[in-house]
């Protein structure tokens, strides 16, 4: 049979920070980040950091922290780490919420806050421009003094964070952690890959974000994925299978990426039909096992080292949880050499340590694309 889906929208969303049709698996953590707000200055969660593998669904735990926050009548700053943090804040987002939330409009230190504005084209800077930290926290006092009189607050949210951008991070958590101690309606949360919030940690002087509440995201329950994946594709009025859906759902081992790119396969496969059939799933599995590798595998490898990945590679000819004396051996290594890699691997949460002396990956197909790509990565291919 067919449906009028010819020109329906396919409802699966399989591109980094796109909100989900439904989030799997996160409902206690988003709840959690809401308590935070309500349980006011002092609740642990205001300064929270998400982290978790490529794909994982960071960004969209930064959206909905940002939704909890709205929905409590606060206003949001959503930024990512990239150079001019801090300038941005104090000259584009800062004077922008105080011209329209602050006391007064904001207008006398907004002015003296600014430090660098185009105008015209022509950039100018105010004699007595105060440094952007002191801006910075002049501005998020008259903004959450001018809050506080409506019982809202002002969260900060800021994606990507790694040490690049050490100095600026430096700046806005001295003034988030002073803010915390005045007992200001603020909150700060921050997302980042595993090996960046690391070494971002072992600054001595980012104290602050030590202090935050971590969560590391990781994969979802496979009964919920079977859910998610159900529930859109009824939605446009067609249906599928129980055992279809949780073949589907047991191709995307829970990680979240897949299972947008699986649905969204498996959806586009005879979209007219109103019945996703076995083999629609077969075949829109198979294409998103395809995709996986450039669209989150092959960004994930480049963030590491030949050492790392050679490793990496040894651990694929296994076809289950790899010993790490074994490793060792095939790489001609001695053990506490082996050790060191895997620590570095362990951190970036490309692999776990599942049972003494054992190693296994963590993101979905990432053995089967080592196995096929070792030669193109420029390794040994297995034998
Ligand atoms: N809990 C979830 N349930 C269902 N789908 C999800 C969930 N979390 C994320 N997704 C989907 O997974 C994809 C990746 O999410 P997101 O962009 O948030 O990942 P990320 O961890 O920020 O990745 P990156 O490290 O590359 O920035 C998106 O298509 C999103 O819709
Ligand atoms: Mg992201």
């Amino acid at each position: 049979m067919l449906v009028a889906s010819c020109f329906m929208r396919n409802p699966f969303t399989p591109s980094f920070g796109a909100p989900p049709p439904s989030l799997v698996g996160r409902a206690d953590l988003v709840a959690d980040f809401g308590d935070a707000l309500d349980d006011g200055p002092g609740a642990p969660g205001r300064a929270t950091i998400y982290t978790g593998a490529r794909g994982v669904g960071k960004t969209v735990m930064l959206n909905e922290a940002e939704a909890q926050a709205r929905s409590r009548g606060w206003l949001v700053i959503s930024e990512t780490a990239t150079p001019g943090l801090v300038d941005r804040l104090t000259g584009e987002h800062l004077p922008r919420l105080l011209r329209e939330h602050g006391e007064n409009g904001g207008t006398k230190r907004r002015l003296s806050g600014i430090t660098a504005v185009g105008i015209g084209g022509v950039n100018w800077i105010t004699t007595d421009s105060p440094p952007p930290a002191v801006s910075l926290r002049h501005q998020i006092e008259e903004l959450t003094d001018a809050l506080a009189e409506h019982e809202t607050g002002l969260l900060i949210t800021v994606d990507e964070i790694h040490r690049k951008l050490t100095d600026d991070l430096r700046a806005l958590g001295a003034i988030v952690q002073h803010a915390f101690r005045e007992e200001r309606e603020l909150a700060f949360v921050a997302a980042g890959l595993p090996a960046s919030i690391s070494d971002l940690l072992n600054d001595d002087v980012l104290t602050f974000l030590r202090r935050a509440d971590r969560h590391s995201l990781g994969a979802v329950p496979l009964d919920e994925v079977a859910q998610a994946i159900r529930e859109p594709i009824e939605g446009t009025g067609r249906s599928i299978a129980d055992a279809d859906c949780r073949t589907a759902a047991e191709a995307t081992n829970g990680y979240p990426f897949l299972i947008q790119l699986v649905g969204y396969h498996i959806w586009r496969q005879n979209r007219t039909e109103s019945v996703v059939s076995t083999g629609d799933v077969e075949v829109g599995v198979a294409a998103a096992r395809r995709r996986i590798g450039s669209l989150v595998l092959e960004p994930s490898l480049a963030g590491i080292s030949d050492v790392d990945r050679s490793f990496l590679v040894a651990m694929s000819q296994d076809d289950g949880p790899s010993r790490i004396g074994q490793i060792a051996v095939r790489l001609g290594v001695d053990g506490t050499y082996a050790s060191q890699y895997r620590l570095r691997l362990i951190d970036a949460e490309l692999i776990a340590s599942v049972g003494h002396g054992m190693l296994d990956f963590t993101m979905p197909y990432l053995r089967e694309y080592l196995r096929e790509h070792a030669a193109a990565l420029g390794l040994p291919r297995h034998s």
